[in-house]
């Protein structure tokens, strides 16, 4: 399986923007094949990268208990739902990206999901990188079997707020089945110099800063434009400092 990289933290604080900008980063540098994974039910990596998706996999859990009884002929149920997977499956040049959408509605979808869950699983052992975007109370990443994190990145916006939700994060990783091997705080639309209070925050948490990105108007235009983040020049200033920040090779 290929390392995975994670991301984690309050909405709003730029999670999908570092994410893509990592998803460039190794598309670029030839870390290839990458699985983005859009693990957010309000999805938007997809939009980020400048790609539609019209099917994610809580649509095909929906429709499947909607209608179980509406299996092609010749097709069992499991091989049915993995079909599915493979088409939601958004294939571009350099990477690969999954939808997940909604979580489960009501009622106990535990059987459909346990055949996703596997199928996704054995998936991600044909890439080398796995970039997961998540919502901020990680329970899709914890509910996972495989929960192994290679790098988790939390991510807060240079606010104290930003960085209590990180910290609420962190906190809780203990009580989560997740075998994380690394992890740092990255510090979106950040000053030049941090504040002392950021800092003496940052110090209570006991993780430590791996990055930081400052305000890029070029994310602001290119989000009007409704342009992918992969066609950002390699100069501007969060492209500049995801590379700083990918520069330390993602552990072993
Ligand atoms: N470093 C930055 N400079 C300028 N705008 C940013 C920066 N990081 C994120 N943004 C903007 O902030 C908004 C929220 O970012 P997003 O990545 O969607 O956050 P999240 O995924 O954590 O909810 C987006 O409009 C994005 O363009
Ligand atoms: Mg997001």
């Amino acid at each position: 399986m290929g390392k995975v990289i994670a991301f984690a933290g309050k909405g709003g604080v730029g999670k999908t923007t570092v994410a893509s900008l990592v998803i460039r980063h190794l598309s670029k540098t030839g870390e290839t094949p990458i699985l983005a994974v859009d693990a957010d039910p309000n999805s938007n990596l997809g939009e980020t990268m400048g790609i539609d998706v019209p099917t994610t996999i809580g649509d095909i859990r929906e429709n499947y208990m909607r209608d179980p009884q509406g299996i092609p002929s010749g097709m069992d149920k499991i091989n049915y739902l993995e079909t599915l997977v493979e088409q939601a499956l958004i294939e571009k040049p350099t990477f690969d990206l999954l939808v997940m959408g909604r979580q489960e509605g009501q009622g106990c979808y535990c059987m459909v999901n346990n055949i996703l869950n596997n199928f996704t699983d054995r998936l991600t052992a044909s890439y080398k990188y796995l970039v997961v975007d998540n919502e901020a109370g990680m329970e899709h990443l914890s509910r996972r079997t495989a929960g192994k994190v290679d790098m988790l990145y939390l991510v807060t916006d240079y606010s104290l707020r930003g960085l209590r939700a990180v910290r609420r994060i962190h906190d809780m990783l203990d009580s989560l089945k997740l075998e994380i091997k690394d992890m740092g705080i990255v510090v979106t639309r950040a000053p030049e110099q941090l504040g002392d209070a950021f800092l003496a925050e940052v110090d209570e948490i006991g993780a430590k800063i791996v990055g930081t990105i400052p305000t890029d108007p070029a994310l602001l235009e290119f989000d009007m434009e409704r342009r992918s983040l992969m066609d950002l020049p390699d100069d501007s200033l969060s492209v500049l400092a995801v590379k700083q920040i990918m520069s330390e090779p993602v552990t072993a």
